[in-house]
């Protein structure tokens, strides 16, 4: 009698697995993550990156993590890789033990972080995305940014397999939460529409600095949910992420947004972004 482990078709014995295999994220998602990136050189709104990931950590209950030391590694990672616009992903999980729900507090994190060219996202911007909707299938702590990600999966594949480039998710209300990964905003006018900070969504650091841009051109900002049917009347639509900060929406559900092409706010939005960047 022996207690057996198969990778893909390779038989081996429990206790050879290798620790990634133990790793409760790939059990359980346990474990949260943040992105971060960096224009010419310098890495982004670091500080808030790294407030929102301490977050994530306490509210699953990861408390042996010095977010100094999370800094340190991320700018020793970033110097190694010499690369002007990277994208810096890292994730923490709650560590690797034989798979059981419940966890030992002792299980030892583990860090795994990857540093990657960012794609320049030029052509996106100036000829805008399309959009589908599709169920917010999530649970209801999207404020922590946890490896669990199935629900964000299904719905970008979906918009994929409709020709569109993100998934803006509904729930089971009708109204608009966000991208499945990407903050989502209508224009009425000059008055800028987002969806407000609750668990529902994720407190985005790309939306924190398109409202103070809103903000500095005199829009007004409503944190208000929308529905699909009032996203369509708008005047522009855009979302935002951290890896290609706004990118405009030209089609919602196959409709056309306005003239189909990206909004005068939404491009102005776009020009006064870049004045946090330098
Ligand atoms: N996601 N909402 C969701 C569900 C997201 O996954 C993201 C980012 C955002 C935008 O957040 P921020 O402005 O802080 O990037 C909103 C990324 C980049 C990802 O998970 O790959």
């Amino acid at each position: 009698m022996q207690q057996i482990a198969m990778i893909n078709d390779r038989i081996l014995p429990y206790e050879a697995l290798e620790p990634v295999y133990l790793d409760r994220a790939f059990y359980f998602g346990d474990g949260v993550y943040e992105v971060i990136r960096s224009y010419n050189g310098k890495i982004f709104a670091l500080d808030e990156h790294l407030n929102r990931f301490s977050n994530s950590l306490i509210a699953i209950g990861i408390n042996s993590i010095d977010i100094e030391d999370i800094r340190t590694r991320v700018k020793q990672a970033y110097d190694e890789a010499l690369m002007p616009n990277a994208r810096i992903y890292f994730h923490i999980t709650r560590g690797s033990a034989p798979r059981n729900h419940s966890y030992s507090d002792d299980l030892k994190p583990n860090f795994f972080l990857t540093v990657t060219e960012l794609q320049d996202s030029k052509q996106v911007k100036k000829s805008g995305i399309a959009v589908s909707t599709f169920p917010d299938w999530r649970w209801k702590r999207c404020d922590i940014k946890s490896l669990n990600l199935l629900a964000n999966v299904l719905a970008k594949q979906d918009a994929v397999s409709k020709g569109c480039d993100e998934a803006i998710l509904v729930d089971e209300n009708g109204f608009i939460t966000e991208g499945s990964s990407s903050a989502f905003f209508a224009v009425f006018d000059n008055r800028l529409q987002t969806a407000p900070l609750v668990s529902n969504i994720l407190p985005s650091i790309t939306r924190k600095y398109v409202i103070k841009a809103a903000e500095n051109i005199n829009m007004t900002v409503t944190e208000e949910s929308l529905t699909p049917e009032k996203a369509k009347s708008a005047d522009e639509l855009f979302i935002a992420v951290t890896t290609k900060d706004i990118v405009p929406v030209v089609r919602f559900d196959g409709n056309v947004v306005k003239d189909g092409k990206p909004g005068r706010y939404t491009e102005k939005l776009m020009e006064e972004f870049k004045h946090f960047i330098n």
